[in-house]
């Protein structure tokens, strides 16, 4: 009888890992966890801790009709923004017309460039020729900008945060609420004629730096 229950955990566990691997449970813990890989905001798993095994078997759910999984409070709700869904683009890169710094490039070797057409943000990576970098200040490459203009920051409430460290207020902070609480930082470069305006949380042509 034990061993009939052990193979059903393993049969369902494999199953639900073949069907989907987007939460890792063993990660995660119990309970139900937003899948970082669906942007729509509508799928999640379930992880259920198998103490006989001390293994999660994981169950994965779509959330109903125009629902979207709140991963603050765990569960499907009406009233939940989705955030990738506010730019209803595929990357939530680009904000605004113009050049942008690649946000998985840390050494500043590529950038993107981003174009609204009729709505739609078009995103195109370029590369930096070797031994020149992405200079936001610019959106050119060159080989004197120092790549390394960083501040301690680090998320604690999801949203878009002034840089309060760089004295051209181009720079800011974009933070992902994660499933298992924790955030994703992205440091994210206004285009070159605006600055990042902490007041509306956006760039503006407008607005005038202070720091
Ligand atoms: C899942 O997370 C655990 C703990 O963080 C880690 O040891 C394991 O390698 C991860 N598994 C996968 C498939 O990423
Ligand atoms: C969300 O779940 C549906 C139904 O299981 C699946 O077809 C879709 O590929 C999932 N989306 C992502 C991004 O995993
Ligand atoms: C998200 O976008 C989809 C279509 O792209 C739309 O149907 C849905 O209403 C949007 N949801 C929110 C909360 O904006
Ligand atoms: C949002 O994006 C989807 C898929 O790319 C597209 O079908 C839809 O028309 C877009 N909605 C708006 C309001 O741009
Ligand atoms: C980094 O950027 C590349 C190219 O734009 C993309 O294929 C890749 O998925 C990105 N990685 C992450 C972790 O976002
Ligand atoms: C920068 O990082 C990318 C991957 O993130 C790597 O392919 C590239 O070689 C790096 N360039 C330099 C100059 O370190
Ligand atoms: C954008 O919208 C205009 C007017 O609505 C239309 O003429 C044009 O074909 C559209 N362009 C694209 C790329 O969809
Ligand atoms: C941006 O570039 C201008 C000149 O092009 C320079 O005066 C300014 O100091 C630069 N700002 C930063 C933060 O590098
Ligand atoms: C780049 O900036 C960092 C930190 O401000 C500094 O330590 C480093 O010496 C600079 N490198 C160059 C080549 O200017
Ligand atoms: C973003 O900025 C933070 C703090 O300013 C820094 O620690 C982190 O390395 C930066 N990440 C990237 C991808 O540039």
């Amino acid at each position: 009888m034990a061993k009939q229950i052990i193979i059903a955990v393993v049969v369902l566990s494999v199953c639900a890992w073949q069907a989907h691997a987007a939460v890792n449970c063993t990660a995660t813990g119990a309970g139900r966890q937003a899948d970082p890989d669906d942007t729509t905001c509508k799928n999640y798993t379930l992880c259920v801790y198998v103490s006989s095994s001390n293994t999660y078997v994981s169950y994965d759910y779509v959330c109903p009709t125009t629902s979207f999984f709140d991963p603050s409070v765990s569960q499907c709700t009406n009233s939940y923004t989705c955030p990738a869904n506010t730019t209803n683009s595929t990357s939530s890169v680009c904000t605004a017309d113009g050049f942008f710094a690649d946000p998985n490039a840390s050494n500043c070797s590529s950038y993107i460039e981003c174009v609204n057409i009729n709505g739609t943000y078009t995103e195109t990576s370029y590369t930096c020729p070797d031994t020149t970098y992405y200079n936001p200040n610019t959106t050119l490459c060159d080989a004197s900008y120092n790549c390394t203009i960083t501040v301690p920051f680090s998320c604690d409430t999801a949203g878009r945060f002034a840089n309060t460290a760089d004295t051209s207020c181009q720079t800011y902070f974009y933070c992902v609420l994660l499933a298992d609480g924790t955030f994703t930082q992205y440091n994210y470069t206004c285009p070159s004629t605006s600055s990042f305006n902490p007041a509306l949380a956006k760039c503006t042509a407008s607005y005038t730096c202070t720091n």
